[in-house]
């Protein structure tokens, strides 16, 4: 279902006189339809970075990103039209990062109804999924209508995936989902996870920790070491 061939960034760096650096060498892997992959590497290796030139975050330097979407067709995701990023985004792609953004006044619940309004679902019933999703994943009631941005690491790390996976998403890419998290809701989320597997969704994702990469991943692609500079 995605197929990335001799993909690679560089930045170019505009304190270090233009001098580029090496985001990651050439990668090249493929995920099936309904498989999980995981990345792996130390820190530094590029890891994130290939979600974000999947999620075209970033443009990649060189190399391709196919992708059999449903919204667009079989498509090259480092070549694609903007508009057509933007609605792959909206129906079929979800990211999440170990970090949540978000307005400052808008309240966790409406957070995360927002992608199953923009997808017409009625907001009662948007604002329902999501007190449930936010229930779930052990988020105090009481904080529903509170702001996110007031929120512990761990919160805030909840809401952000459960703004991600309210909507089934074709694609799923997942940017150490877990790294703030006791080891409670830490097995909440997995299972959360396994659960959308279980319901179609391909994912890639880092995990910084391996018995959750072998738990969660049906194979692991290790990055490719950096040529050190001389
Ligand atoms: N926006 C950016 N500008 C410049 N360098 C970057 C940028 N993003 C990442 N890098 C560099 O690319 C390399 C890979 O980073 P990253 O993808 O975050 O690695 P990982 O997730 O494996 O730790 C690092 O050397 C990092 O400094
Ligand atoms: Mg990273």
């Amino acid at each position: 279902m995605l197929t990335v061939e001799n993909l690679e960034k560089r930045f170019v760096s505009h304190f270090l006189n233009r001098k580029e650096i090496v985001g990651f060498p050439s990668v090249s892997f493929r995920v099936d339809r309904g498989k999980a992959l995981g990345l792996s590497g130390p820190s530094g290796t590029g890891k994130s970075s290939v979600l974000k030139c999947i999620y075209r975050t970033y443009l990649a330097s060189s190399g391709t990103i196919t992708y059999e979407s449903t919204a667009c067709g079989r498509v090259d995701l480092t070549a694609l039209p903007e508009n057509e990023i933007l609605k792959l985004r909206r129906t079929e792609m979800g990211y999440v990062t170990q970090f949540l953004s978000v307005l400052p006044r808008v309240p966790a619940l409406d957070v995360v109804a927002e992608p199953l309004l923009a997808a017409g679902v009625p907001r009662t019933e948007a604002r329902e999924n999501a007190r449930g999703l936010l229930q779930r994943l052990r988020i105090d009631p009481r904080l529903h209508d509170a702001f996110p941005c007031t929120f512990s690491g761990g919160e805030k790390q909840r809401v952000n995936l459960a703004r991600a996976v309210i909507r089934p998403s074709r694609l799923l890419l997942l940017d150490e989902p877990t790294a703030s998290l006791d080891p409670e809701a830490m097995q909440i989320v997995l299972d959360l996870l396994a659960e959308r597997k279980t319901q179609g969704t391909t994912m890639i994702a880092i995990f910084h920790d391996r018995s959750i990469m072998d738990r969660l991943m049906d194979d692991i692609y290790a990055m490719p070491e950096k040529e050190t500079a001389s």
